[in-house]
């Protein structure tokens, strides 16, 4: 076995570069043992620049010791459209230049979905990171950057049994599909150790309030669906501030959500709001916390493996292993449900969950052997 490998992997928004971070380290891990072996493994992180922030962005390179993208797109904000062509007008030159062998997207973002088609149509294999999960909710943009993207790649990684057979079920081969684990996880069992050992030092933002708080829930809420119309989110905060007269809670809001809330007026006591804060900051706020009130995605995976309980506000959720066997309750929106699920956790009668198969903290290199494999077979 000889040769070039050259795998692009690609991250654009917040909750992609907890996922590119362990999968760049598997694979330049794998670089000297690949080389004895005749191979010439090249790894290189390309940036959208979807998310831009430093809050949003540059913070998670720094605290996941992700080099500097070796190339960054720099499309910013727009609309769907607007972003997912100039992603894609852009990601075009970069694969045209570069010629990797793969290209590696993770989640359900438009950088996903607009990375995938543009490789595919330039006949470079593609590789989809958390493929196969399903909310059925072709409402939600994710959804949508799911369904196309499963459809165009070539290597399909998993991250739970519900997953494969969605993919079965859509007509997508079973060889194509791989049952790996979750990379999000790798990132939090890698670093929870560092928030253990006291290595990491929270900012004063996160630090003061925890210590100050004691017993607090964490919340997030940036969902189109949830935020964007007033007769959404006023209700949702009607709940919230409800809970909050129970227990203080941290709110670091996503930037979308920020402008709703100072548009629709709200606020009120009991609710801490942040500005966004990094990976480790936020680790170390939800691992202490006694509930988790999110819209998230990635929320429910990380709660349930911390065994924190948490509260999804949505009416579904494209992770059914976090209500089946960890600690999530898919709440829907509704005020009373909502207080139904924090009420019960809140009096200490929250459901005890387990941790996922596969979920262990290796899943980047068991992705890393495969796309070895079939990168240089
Ligand atoms: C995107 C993802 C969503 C993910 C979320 C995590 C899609 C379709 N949606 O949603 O799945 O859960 O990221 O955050 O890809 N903005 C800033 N600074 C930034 C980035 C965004 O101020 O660094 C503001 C801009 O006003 C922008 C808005 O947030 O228009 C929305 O950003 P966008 O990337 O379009 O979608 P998200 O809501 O962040």
């Amino acid at each position: 076995m000889s040769g070039h490998l050259s795998i692009a992997l690609v991250a654009g928004a917040r909750p992609n570069f907890m996922k590119i971070a362990p999968l760049y380290h598997a694979l330049a891990a794998r670089k000297e043992a690949d080389r004895a072996k005749g191979i010439d493994l090249r790894v290189s992180v390309v940036h959208t620049g979807q998310h831009y922030d430093e809050n949003m962005s540059d913070v998670f390179f720094r605290d996941l010791g992700i080099p500097a993208p070796d190339r960054h797109l720099e499309v910013g904000s727009g609309s769907h459209a607007e972003q997912t062509a100039k992603i894609m007008v852009a990601f075009e030159k970069v694969v045209l230049e570069d010629r990797p062998d793969f290209v590696v997207v993770v989640g359900d973002v438009n950088s996903t979905i607009a990375c995938a088609l543009t490789a595919k149509k330039l006949g470079v294999r593609v590789a989809h990171v958390e493929a196969g999960l399903r909310s059925f909710d072709m409402g939600m943009p994710e959804e949508i950057n799911r369904k196309l993207t499963d459809a165009i790649s070539d290597l399909l990684f998993v991250t739970e049994e519900s997953g494969v057979r969605n993919l079965l079920a859509e007509g997508v081969a079973k060889e194509k599909i791989f049952l790996v684990g979750n990379v999000m996880i790798d990132t939090l069992l890698g670093n929870l150790k560092r928030i253990e050992s006291g290595e990491f030092v929270p900012t004063g933002t996160v630090g003061d309030f925890c210590a100050a708080a004691k017993r607090y829930a964490v919340l997030t809420l940036h969902r189109p669906s949830n935020v964007d119309a007033k007769e959404s989110l006023v209700p949702l905060w009607g709940a919230i501030s409800e809970i909050a007269r129970r227990i203080p809670i941290f709110f670091p809001v996503h930037p979308r959500t920020r402008g709703k809330i100072a548009e629709f007026g709200l606020g009120g006591t009991g609710v801490t709001m942040v500005d966004p804060v990094g990976y480790l900051d936020m680790l170390y706020a939800v691992k202490g916390s006694a509930m988790v009130l999110t819209d998230s995605g990635g929320l429910q995976e990380e709660t349930t493996v911390l065994g924190v309980p948490c509260v999804t506000i949505r009416e579904n959720t494209e992770r059914p292993v976090t209500v089946t066997m960890g600690t999530n309750y898919l709440a829907g929106t509704s005020p009373d449900a909502i207080l139904a699920a924090a009420g019960e956790i809140l009096s200490g009668k929250a459901k005890k969950g387990r941790v996922p198969p596969l979920w262990d903290g290796k899943a980047a290199d068991r992705i890393a052997e495969i796309l070895l494999r079939h990168g240089t077979s």
